[in-house]
């Protein structure tokens, strides 16, 4: 079998670097206690790992005015997200968002709509996959609390003037949630420069970290009621649960060999450089897009690997499912793709490719190579060469 081609790091990067399967490795065996849950000095070890990793990622999101601790861990972006979102909004409030958001934005968004929690609008994309912020400005009302953008799309790579819709957030005294799951790790990611005041972000893509790792930043003049209460190791007796930061969104036990994978996965891409990273990642899909132009019968979707695209790479085949595409892509030639509608139902909708159900989405990452995707393109000729002669 050839090597294999993995061309979903939008979904979850891999494979991760070495020293991340040896810091879990390492910390599993070694130190993967309860942090602050007794005095003893393995506790004391983990605790420090687990804050010492807060005070990275504290820096690392531009979060300076507010204490550190307001960075709380999360399994994941979705559960940051749902805890930022219910946390904020309470009865009667408005909440602005896009066509570009992930299920994990638009769900939670539906089904508090559907509770009677809030009200919410969509603003839709200019066709191109970017967000004009004026229209985000545009659908604001007076019960607008809060206003969430993803700052990459997870289906065609377009990235948002995330600093424009913070600006605008600023003016109109709205709270402004930046959903970084793509983006985090090969972008920057400053709340202060950008006027975030909430930043959900997620361990397992750009930050190379592990999955079942994440959280979310709180600015510090926001606050962010808990939607679960239990364990935090810390004043047990109390019947309520701690009001302070940690812990205030921190209920149960922690992922601690995951979290020292992600401290590993953020000392990785900052010893090669971010932008280092995405520069190869965002060659590999130039050579990707123009090798494409050149097959015919292959279309991609608002695609770039200009300043303004993450390496998000979205096709469809004239006259073939993207399912079937993906299967052929796997099976003949080891070419790992991502097909359907990729967790965000609504940029399907607007760009009218759920009828052949979704795109194929190459999601290039820090260990793809020239080869594979002159195997990734080897692969959609064939494709499209079946689907012509489909058609006779
Ligand atoms: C834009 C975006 N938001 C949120 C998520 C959810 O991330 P997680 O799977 O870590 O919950 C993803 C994952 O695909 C995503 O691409």
């Amino acid at each position: 079998m050839a090597e294999l081609a993995y061309l979903d790091n939008a979904a979850t990067s891999f494979p991760k670097p070495e020293a991340v399967h040896e810091a879990v490795d390492r910390v599993a065996r070694r130190c993967a206690v309860n942090p602050g849950r007794g005095g003893s000095e393995l506790a004391h070890e983990a605790g420090e790992l687990v804050d010492g990793l807060r005070r990275r990622l504290h820096v690392f999101f531009g979060n300076p005015a507010a204490d550190s601790a307001r960075l709380v861990f999360a399994a994941n972006a979705t559960d940051a997200l749902n805890t930022a979102i219910a946390g904020v909004c309470g009865p009667g409030d408005h909440v602005v968002s896009t066509r570009l958001e992930h299920n994990s934005v638009l769900r939670p968004l539906w089904e508090l709509e559907r509770r009677g929690v809030l009200t919410h609008t969509l603003v839709p994309g200019d066709g191109a996959g970017f967000i004009d912020p004026a229209d985000v400005a545009a659908a604001l009302t007076p019960s607008t609390r809060l206003v969430i953008l993803n700052h990459a799309s997870n289906v065609l790579g377009t990235i948002q003037d995330a600093a424009a819709v913070g600006r605008m957030c600023r003016e109109h005294g709205v709270l402004f949630l930046l959903d970084a799951s793509q983006s985090a790790g090969l972008i920057p990611v400053d709340m202060d420069a950008f006027g975030v005041d909430l930043l959900a972000f997620t361990g397992h893509k750009g930050l190379m970290g592990p999955m079942g790792t994440g959280g979310l930043a709180v600015g510090p003049d926001v606050a962010v009621d808990p939607t679960r209460w239990g364990g935090t190791g810390v004043r047990s007796a109390h019947r309520g649960h701690l009001e302070q930061y940690p812990w205030r969104l921190e209920a149960g036990t922690l992922n601690l060999p995951g979290l020292a994978g992600l401290a590993a996965g953020l000392t990785w891409i900052e010893q090669s450089g971010p932008a280092v990273l995405l520069a190869e990642e965002r060659r590999l899909a130039a050579n990707l897009i123009s090798g494409i132009e050149a097959l015919g019968g292959v279309r991609t979707w608002c695609a770039g690997a200009d300043e303004r695209h993450l390496a998000v790479v979205s096709v469809t085949v004239d006259g073939m499912e993207s399912d079937e595409v993906g299967t052929r892509l796997d099976v003949d030639h080891d070419v790992i793709a991502r097909t359907g509608l990729q967790c965000a139902p609504l940029v399907h909708e607007d760009l009218g490719t759920v009828d052949v159900r979704g795109t194929v989405r190459f999601g290039i990452g820090p260990f793809n190579t020239d080869e594979h995707i002159l195997r990734t393109l080897a692969g959609l000729g064939e494709c499209a060469e079946a689907a012509r002669s489909r058609r006779g």
